[in-house]
Formats: structure tokens, C-alpha cells, sequence
């Protein structure tokens, strides 16, 4: 099988995610009932972090040992990666003495080159401009809450970051559309996106319009890592892109409200909103962990 990275939510195709889910699906089963399963036993996962994180390490690392292989923590702080070791380099050593790598890092164009250089798949744990890992988890996570995603209306409020870039390309893969709304100054860039086309979402000037009938509000926080330099002009200029009660009652009845997380109540959302019924935030979270090993385990052996 030729080396398949996910550098970017539209690297698998609808059949390719229909099959994730649905082990993800298994995987999770077996995991709620104790069943030991281990079909990357003696396989070595390689994590690579240029920021910080809770979730993505967590997931990565205990959904490897999980599956029966083992992970490898490196940072820049720690190895030669921040000492100017180019990528390159790093790519050939590193994937000579593993299996599969997840790499969280700044530039896409970094990812781009590692997996160019790497004999094993590479997957994207958050780029400057994407998050795959998390919306394919949010995905699943709607699909179990609510069934297919296909047709409905996901309402993105605020900044037009990494997850917001994802769930584009991830409407134009699955077919569903987003209702996109930023303060101004900080729109969308299709470019960035690495979108096909326009077909899959709308641009709103008013918050409030683009939460109107939503199936599913979603947001994140104002400042992305690596934006902290701008976090005082940012706390101004989204003041009015908070996800509130308000906006929740002129979503869909059913709406969902998802955040990736690490989330600050009172800036992107309001405290009850988060903490709310409508709020499938922990689940999401969660699958992240469940989805992680059905994909590396489809990256590592196909189509179980
Ligand atoms: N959502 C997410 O990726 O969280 P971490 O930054 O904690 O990994
Ligand atoms: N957009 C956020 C997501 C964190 C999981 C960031 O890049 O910091």
C-alpha cells in the first residue's frame, strides 16, 4: 500500500471517512467493554510538538498504547528540531526508526516537507492552518448525537483559524454547509483554506444570522497559539463573537454546540452555553481518542 498521510481533512475522501467512522465506532465499543485490542502491536508512534497541547498528546499517546504499540514524546525544547536540524533530515532519521508520526507544529508548508521526506504516514496534529485530527472527531462525534452530517448547517462564529479552515474543507468533503461569521479584518481566505469552491459556505456579517436554524454553533478562542502578540486588539475586535444563550435560541431547536477546547468562558462562549444542555463538548473531546486509533489504524493497514 502506498504511504497515505493526513496533512489536511480532505487527504481521505467521503468512503474513506465512512469507513473511519464506523471503526471508530468498533474501536470505541471494545474499549467501553475492556476487549483488548491490538493490531499495531510492536508499532511506534513518533509525536513531534512545536506547541502545547492536553488533548492531542493524550489521545495520540494512550490510543497508541491502546492499539498495543508504543508512542514517543519529542519537542523542540529537547532535540536538535529546535536547534535548526532541517526538516528534511529529521523526516529521514525519524521515520527510519518508526512507524507513523503526528506532528503539531506552525506553518502547513513545515508538515508538507516532513511528510515529503518520511517512509511512514505523517498525520497533521495542528498546523497554523488546520486541525483534521478535531473535526473528523467532531464529525463522528454529531454523526453519534444527531446521524449524517450530510445536508445540515454547522453555524463557525469568530475567528477564521486552523478548525475554522477544517470544517470548509471538511463541508466540501462530506457535503454539508457552514455558516462562517468574523469580525471584519479577520475573514475567511478560500486560499488558506485550500478550498474547491464556494458551494459549502456563507459569509455573515452578523453573528446572529449565521447561527439562524443551525444544526450545529461551533467556535474557539480568539487568539490561536503562535497569535498571542495580538490577544489585546483580539479580545476588542471579537467582543461581539461570543456564542450566548441568545444565539443558541436562534439556532435549530436540536442544535449541538461543539468547541475543541481549551475554551475561555466569557470570551467565545458564555458560561451556560459551554456547560449547557446543548453542549457535547466532553463526548467531543473524548473522540478524539476513539477516532485517532481508527485512523491509525486504517493509515497503517487499510481497510480492516
Ligand atoms: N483541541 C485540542 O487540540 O486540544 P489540545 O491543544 O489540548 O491538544
Ligand atoms: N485554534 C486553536 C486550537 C487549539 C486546539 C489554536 O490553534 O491555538
Amino acid at each position: 500500500m502506498a504511504i497515505k498521510h493526513f496533512l489536511q481533512f480532505n487527504d481521505l475522501n467521503r468512503d474513506e471517512f465512512e469507513h473511519v467512522f464506523q471503526r471508530a465506532h468498533w474501536i470505541k465499543n471494545q474499549f467501553k467493554a475492556y476487549q483488548q485490542y491490538w493490531p499495531l502491536q510492536d508499532r511506534t508512534l513518533v509525536m513531534i510538538f512545536e506547541k502545547a497541547s492536553t488533548r492531542t498528546r493524550l489521545s495520540f499517546e494512550a490510543g497508541m498504547q491502546q492499539l498495543g504499540g508504543s508512542a514517543i514524546y519529542l519537542n523542540t525544547r529537547d532535540s536538535q528540531l529546535g536547534r535548526g536540524e532541517p526538516v528534511e533530515d529529521a523526516a529521514q532519521v525519524i521515520s527510519r526508526m518508526s512507524d507513523i508520526v503526528m506532528i503539531r507544529t506552525f506553518e502547513q508548508e513545515i508538515i508538507e516537507r516532513f511528510a515529503a521526506n518520511s517512509r511512514v504516514p505523517v498525520i497533521n496534529g495542528l498546523t497554523n492552518e488546520y486541525h483534521p485530527c478535531q473535526i473528523m472527531a467532531d464529525i463522528f462525534t454529531y454523526i453519534e448525537h444527531r446521524g449524517s452530517i450530510k445536508g445540515k448547517t454547522v453555524a463557525w462564529i469568530g475567528d477564521s483559524n486552523n478548525v475554522c479552515n477544517t470544517w470548509l474543507q471538511a463541508a466540501e468533503v462530506l457535503d454539508f454547509n457552514v455558516h462562517v461569521s468574523t469580525p471584519p479584518g479577520y475573514e475567511v481566505e478560500p486560499e488558506r483554506a485550500n478550498l474547491y469552491g464556494t458551494d459549502h459556505f456563507e459569509v455573515f456579517a452578523d453573528p446572529m444570522d449565521a447561527a439562524e436554524g443551525a444544526d450545529l454553533v461551533t467556535t474557539d478562542v480568539w487568539t490561536s497559539m503562535g497569535f498571542e502578540a495580538e490577544n489585546e486588539e483580539r479580545m476588542r475586535d471579537f467582543a461581539d463573537w461570543q456564542v450566548d444563550a441568545d444565539m443558541m435560541r436562534v439556532a435549530a431547536k436540536d442544535a449541538l454546540f461543539m468547541h475543541c477546547l481549551p475554551a475561555h468562558r466569557g470570551e467565545e462562549v458564555s458560561a451556560d452555553v459551554i456547560d449547557g444542555k446543548q453542549s457535547v463538548v466532553w463526548d467531543e473531546a473524548e473522540n478524539r481518542l476513539h477516532t485517532q486509533k481508527a485512523l491509525m489504524e486504517y493509515l497503517l493497514l487499510g481497510k480492516v
